[in-house]
């Protein structure tokens, strides 16, 4: 019910009187006045007027069940929401989550994390009040060969929902960081459970820097957060809602051929690399050339000066030649 009356007021321009939401609920003016109260101690401003009822003046940066499902407007993406003030890692808890048998599009998000995991085992820095760190959980039918381009998918999913709600030009690092100003903002870890045809859950993690003032020496000169390349503060809980509702568009899109075949050309669009001179990182054989954008596969596409390579996303990193991109 408080996610409902925090709807309701968020919906209104004016006043929602006490006596419609008694109404709506079939519930008493004291249980209102609860929730009310509640919701003020979480820190949103309402005003309350006599004869009136309520006016939300304002929200604050929480991301929490009660104010992502009270903005939620995607389909099936967040149909379960479960917040922690703190946890070790969001994609840990969305796997626990899978095998108890919660449903595709259960969502897992947390202020902090104390073991945040990243890419090649790396730790994934997640302190309290700074970003976001969230998990989706998926089951989709299809081929676990093709799972990998979903990674993909997540990326422009995020860079579509940075660029919504910040306006900031959001792109992708092949394949799936996203860079603003040639810095780091976000990562994205994709975990599968599967047997060899069948796919029992994957899990898309993302860590987003939102509020990060600095960084650790180590990532400083490539890493940046969404207030350092922006200059101000974005409500965590609109980028969350905009990147499920980013997903489920592109995810859709995905499933058709389950593959890129739908969206390779946008992704290529969003893509920093375009026509970049490149470093391969492939532990075999590392080897430069120029990135001419993805196949409908998701393989990088790197003209070397005597040939086209297709590189796949779980064998290698990508550098620019000069730094990060
Ligand atoms: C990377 O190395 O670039 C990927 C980082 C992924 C971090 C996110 S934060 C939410 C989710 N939970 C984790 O433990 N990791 C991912």
């Amino acid at each position: 019910m408080k996610a409902e009356i925090l709807k309701m007021l968020r919906e209104t321009e004016g006043y929602v009187s006490g006596q419609e939401l008694c109404n709506k609920f079939g519930v008493s003016r004291t249980a209102v006045w609860k929730v009310i109260n509640q919701l003020k101690e979480t820190g949103y401003e309402i005003e309350a007027a006599q004869n009136k009822g309520y006016h939300l003046v304002s929200v604050p940066d929480v991301m929490d069940t009660v104010e992502l499902e009270s903005i939620r407007a995607t389909e099936w993406a967040g149909c379960e929401i479960y917040y922690y003030d703190s946890i070790d890692s969001t994609n840990t808890k969305a796997k626990e989550l899978a095998e108890e048998g919660h449903p595709a599009g259960t969502f897992v998000v947390a202020d902090r994390q104390i073991a945040g995991k990243g890419r090649r085992g790396r730790a994934w820095e997640s302190p309290h009040g700074t970003g976001i760190f969230m998990t989706l959980l998926l089951k989709p039918d299809i081929n676990p060969n093709n799972a990998s381009m979903l990674t993909l998918v997540a990326a422009m999913a995020t860079a579509g929902a940075i660029r919504r709600v910040t306006g900031a030009d959001a792109q992708i690092k092949w394949p799936n960081d996203i860079v603003i100003d040639g810095k780091k903002i976000c990562g994205i870890l994709t975990e599968m459970s599967a047997q060899f045809d069948y796919i029992n859950h994957i899990v898309i993690g993302i860590g987003i820097n939102v509020h990060n003032e600095f960084f650790p020496e180590e990532i400083a000169e490539t890493a940046s957060s969404l207030l350092l390349t922006c200059g101000k503060r974005f409500h965590r809980a609109d980028l969350i809602e905009a990147f499920l509702e980013e997903f489920e568009k592109y995810y859709a899109v995905y499933l058709e051929t389950e593959d890129m075949e739908g969206l390779y050309k946008e992704y290529n669009q969003m893509l920093v690399n375009m026509g970049r001179q490149v470093k391969v990182l492939d532990p075999k054989e590392p080897f430069e050339g120029k990135a001419m954008g993805i196949t409908r596969k998701g393989e990088l596409i790197v003209d070397t000066w005597e040939s086209r390579k297709l590189v796949s996303s779980g064998e290698v990193s990508v550098r620019g030649i000069y730094g990060y991109v």
